[in-house]
C-alpha cells in the first residue's frame, strides 16, 4: 500500500510515512536528498541526467544510472507506482506522494497567517544535513538555506509584531529571539527583539540585543546598523521605564520588568490603530479609556505610550486630582511640568498662546 511521505525540512529533517517515523532506507542520505530535491523542483520533475549529476556525479556513468534507478525503485516502494513516474527521461514526483512543510509554510504566508508560518520553523532548512561528494546538491542546499532563512525570519518577525500589538510581549520576545537565532545579522529581527524587550520592561536586555547586532555586523560586513536601528536604540536608551504619573499614595518603587498584560488584546489593538492613524495623517485623534476603579486603565495607557515612544512619539501625561480644580490652567501646567516644554516644535507655537500660559 503506498503511503503519504511527509518531510519536515524547516529544521533538522524529519521524514514520516503516514504520520509515523519512516523506515530507515527512506531516510538514507541520497534517497532523502532526491525526494526533497524533486519536491522542490519546478513541476516536481527533473531529467535523469540532471539528477545523476546532482547526486552521483562522482561515479562512472553506468554505476550512477544504476544508483538512481535503485533509489527511484525504493521511493516507489513507499510512495507507490504512481508516486514516482519516469517518462521520456523525466522523473516526476506526484503532488500527493510527498508533502513538504515548506508548502504549508507558503500557504500560511499566502494568507498572511504568520503565526502558522512561524510555528513550522524549527531551524535552518535541512539543518545539519549534507551529502558529501555531491557539490551540486550542496550548492543547491546553500541557496535553499538562504532563501528559507530569509522567509522564516520574516514570518517570525511579523508574528512577533502581531503578538506585540495584541499585548503579548513575552510571546513577541520569544518569536523575535528565534528570528535572531536564525539570522544574527538581520536588522529587522534584532529591532523586533529590541522592541519586544523594551515593551516587556527589560531595557537592559533590549540594549544588549542592539550591542550584539552591532558587534555581529561589524564582524561580518564591517558596517554599523542602519539609521532605523540606531534610532530605536537611542529611544530605548533615553526613555526611562515609562509609567503614567501615579497617585501620591502609591509606592514610588517601579518594578523594572512589568508583569505580563492579561486579556487586553481588543482595546490595545484599537488604541494602536488610533495611534497609527494619527501618525499617518498626520492628524489629531482622541481615545478615551473608561472603566471601573482599578480595572487597568492606567496600565493600558502605559502599554500604548511605551509602544508609541518606540515609534518616536513624544508623550506627556497629566493626572487630574480634585485639589487642582480651583487652579486655573492646572491641566496645562501639569503637562508643562511633565515635560511638554521639551516637546519638539514647541518654539513654533503662537507667542501669545505661550505667554497666556506662562502668565
Ligand atoms: N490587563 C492587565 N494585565 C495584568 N495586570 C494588569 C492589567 N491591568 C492592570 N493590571 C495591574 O493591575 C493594577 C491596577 O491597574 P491600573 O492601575 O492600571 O488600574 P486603573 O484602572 O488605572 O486604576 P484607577 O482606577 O485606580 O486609576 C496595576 O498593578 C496593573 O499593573
Ligand atoms: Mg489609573
Amino acid at each position: 500500500m503506498p503511503g503519504v511521505i511527509t518531510c519536515n525540512t524547516l529544521g533538522p529533517v524529519q521524514v514520516l510515512l503516514d504520520g509515523t517515523a519512516a523506515p530507515r532506507e527512506l531516510q538514507w542520505r541520497k534517497h532523502l536528498a532526491l525526494l526533497v530535491y524533486l519536491a522542490r523542483s519546478p513541476k516536481r520533475a527533473r531529467t535523469r541526467e540532471h539528477l545523476i549529476g546532482l547526486l552521483w556525479g562522482d561515479k562512472p556513468e553506468e554505476n550512477a544510472r544504476r544508483s538512481l534507478s535503485v533509489a527511484l525503485e525504493l521511493l516507489r516502494r513507499f510512495a507507490g507506482k504512481s508516486g514516482i513516474t519516469t517518462d521520456h527521461g523525466q522523473v516526476r514526483l506526484a503532488p500527493d506522494a510527498a508533502r513538504l512543510d515548506t508548502e504549508r509554510f507558503e500557504e500560511a504566508a499566502g494568507r498572511q497567517d504568520w503565526g502558522a508560518a512561524a510555528a513550522l520553523v524549527a531551524g535552518e532548512f535541512l539543518e545539519g544535513f549534507a551529502v558529501p561528494g555531491a557539490p551540486e546538491f550542496e550548492h543547491w542546499l546553500t541557496a535553499e538555506r538562504s532563501l528559507w532563512r530569509e522567509r522564516a525570519v520574516e514570518a517570525l518577525a511579523r508574528h512577533a509584531a502581531a503578538l506585540l500589538t495584541r499585548g503579548d510581549a513575552a510571546g513577541a520576545v520569544d518569536a523575535a529571539h528565534r528570528a535572531v537565532d536564525l539570522d544574527r545579522t538581520s536588522e529587522s529581527a534584532a529591532r523586533m527583539l529590541m522592541r519586544g524587550l523594551a515593551v516587556a520592561g527589560d531595557r537592559g536586555a533590549a540594549l544588549e540585543a542592539h550591542a550584539q547586532l552591532t558587534a555581529r555586523l561589524e564582524e561580518v560586513i564591517g558596517a554599523a546598523p542602519a539609521t532605523e536601528t540606531q534610532t530605536l536604540a537611542d529611544r530605548i536608551r533615553s526613555a526611562r521605564a515609562w509609567r503614567a504619573p501615579s497617585a501620591p499614595s502609591r509606592s514610588p518603587t517601579v518594578p523594572l520588568r512589568r508583569a505580563p498584560l492579561i486579556g487586553r488584546e481588543a482595546p490595545l489593538t484599537r488604541l494602536l490603530e488610533v495611534w497609527a492613524a494619527c501618525r499617518q495623517g498626520p492628524r489629531s485623534g482622541i481615545a478615551v479609556i473608561a472603566g471601573d476603579v482599578g480595572l487597568g486603565k492606567t496600565r493600558l495607557l502605559e502599554e500604548l505610550v511605551t509602544r508609541a515612544r518606540l515609534d518616536g512619539a513624544f508623550a506627556v501625561t497629566v493626572r487630574s486630582v480634585e485639589a487642582d480644580r480651583a487652579v486655573p490652567w492646572s491641566g496645562l501646567l501639569g503637562l508643562a511640568r511633565g515635560g511638554l516644554g521639551e516637546a519638539p516644535g514647541l518654539a513654533a507655537a503662537p507667542a501669545g498662546a505661550l505667554a497666556a500660559v506662562a502668565g
